[in-house]
């Protein structure tokens, strides 16, 4: 079985028109969900599939999408949370940049299954070339029968906008995203309700990141138990890893889930620069928790690196060798967090700035002999105890800077 999949006709050279797209097999996974299947057959090959959330959480999209409610009249949404703000990530934006049309293809697939007839794609701000390519892309496919009115003549029909967003990390956030959406200050909502039952204007939302979405087309096409294959029982498919710092190939890498995470920097990447050695590893984004070069032989999967301690999160692989000082590294992570905090509650607000400020004071040459532990007890102030799940974004990290290199970090 082919290790790629998403990435296998991705063309260098810049985004694959309709016409690429289609004579390659695009279309062929919406085309056979609307003529040979129902929505409820489509959702259940997705929930048989394993396909689980790649924007952060791991949800399981079939799941995610088995919540919304079928009976009621009401107009569904759907958000395909292309934000990708999260540092040491940049894996959407390569799906975006390639094949944009892979994405919409999973858009009408998802909107098939779910009852849904109008889908916004939130783009971050920064990327506007990106949302100016998917915009060309959507009047294309609008144009070729693949969106819009009784789409490839099954009679059924599906709008797809796409809103740029101001460049907050925070937006990412799936309510914070809803907000903004309708107009709003980017801050998120209280949950539950989840937006599954109240969410985009108050409706129904399914809210998907879009190397899930880009899953979908495979799925329908050749089948849960294949997707299965590509991955682990629990997880499937492939994943595209995120790899910077200090390696001699960085880049985007589409592997099997699960892969291990010594294979991706050492095999794939290309390793470290001669003469290096290997320091640490952020394995999921900057949010997740640091690892050291003893921890690296795990697999790239949401349940072991759960049981690691970290998580894989964006599986945004961020290498660091011998060369970078943690102290570098603790005043990166503390202020970008206090930053992007959004301030609407105040363990966050106040807690990240704190970490800030006495992080530059001990950078800046005035450090007192207690600092880390007042740091390590602000993260753990913060840690389950704000409005949404930044908090933790924010405390994890630094505490397991703390845990794994005090000596360093004291010196
Ligand atoms: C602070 C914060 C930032 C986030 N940023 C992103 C993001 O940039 N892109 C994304 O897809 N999910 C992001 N998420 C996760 C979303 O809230 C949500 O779980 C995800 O979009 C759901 O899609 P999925 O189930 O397909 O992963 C973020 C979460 C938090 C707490």
């Amino acid at each position: 079985m082919a290790e790629k999949y998403l990435t296998r006709s991705f063309d260098p050279a810049g985004p694959r028109s309709f016409k690429t797209y289609a004579d390659t097999g695009g279309y062929s996974g919406a085309r056979k969900a609307l003529a040979e299947m129902t929505p409820a057959m489509v959702m259940g090959e997705v929930k048989a599939a394993h396909l689980r959330g790649r924007g952060g959480a791991g949800f399981p999209a079939g799941l995610k999408w088995g919540f919304i409610p079928q009976a009621s009249p009401a107009p569904k949404y759907l958000c395909v949370n292309a934000d990708e703000g999260e540092p040491g990530t940049f894996k959407d934006r390569y799906i975006l940049a390639h094949d944009p049309h892979l994405l919409l293809e999973g858009v009408v697939i998802v909107s098939y299954a779910v009852g849904i007839h109008k889908a916004y794609v939130y783009v971050r701000g920064e990327y506007e070339e990106l949302a100016r390519r998917l915009e060309e892309a959507i009047s294309e496919a609008v144009s070729q029968g693949a969106l819009g009115e009784n789409i490839f003549g099954s009679g059924f029909s599906l709008n797809v906008l796409v809103h740029r967003g101001a460049g907050a990390y925070i937006c990412g956030e799936e309510t914070a995203l809803l907000e903004s959406l309708e107009g709003y200050r980017g801050q998120p909502r209280l949950k539950p309700p989840f937006p599954a039952s109240v969410g985009l204007f108050g409706n129904s939302t399914v809210i998907n990141n879009v190397e899930t979405l880009a899953n979908l087309p495979g799925i329908i096409l050749h089948g849960a138990d294949w997707f299965l294959g590509l991955g682990k029982p629990k997880d499937g498919g492939t994943r595209l890893y995120s790899v910077s710092g200090s390696v001699v190939k960085p880049g985007v890498y589409e592997l099997p889930t699960g892969t291990s995470l010594r294979e991706i920097i050492f095999t794939h990447a290309g390793g470290l620069a001669p003469g290096r050695t290997l320091k640490a590893v952020i394995p999921g984004g900057l949010s997740s928790a640091i690892l050291l070069p003893g921890e690296i032989d795990v697999a790239m999967d949401c349940d072991s690196l759960a049981a690691a301690g970290s998580m894989i999160g964006s599986a945004g692989i961020i290498v660091i060798d011998d060369g970078v000082s943690m102290k570098t590294v603790l005043d990166r992570v503390t202020k970008f967090y206090a930053h992007e905090s959004c301030g609407q509650c105040t363990p966050c607000r106040v807690g990240t700035s704190w970490i800030r400020r006495i992080v530059r004071r001990m950078n800046g040459g005035g450090r007192r002999a207690d600092d880390l532990d007042r740091i390590a007890r602000l993260a753990e102030a913060m840690k389950g105890r704000t409005f949404c799940p930044f908090g933790d974004a924010a405390a994890l990290p630094v505490l397991a800077l703390i845990g794994k290199f005090r000596t360093e970090l004291e010196g």
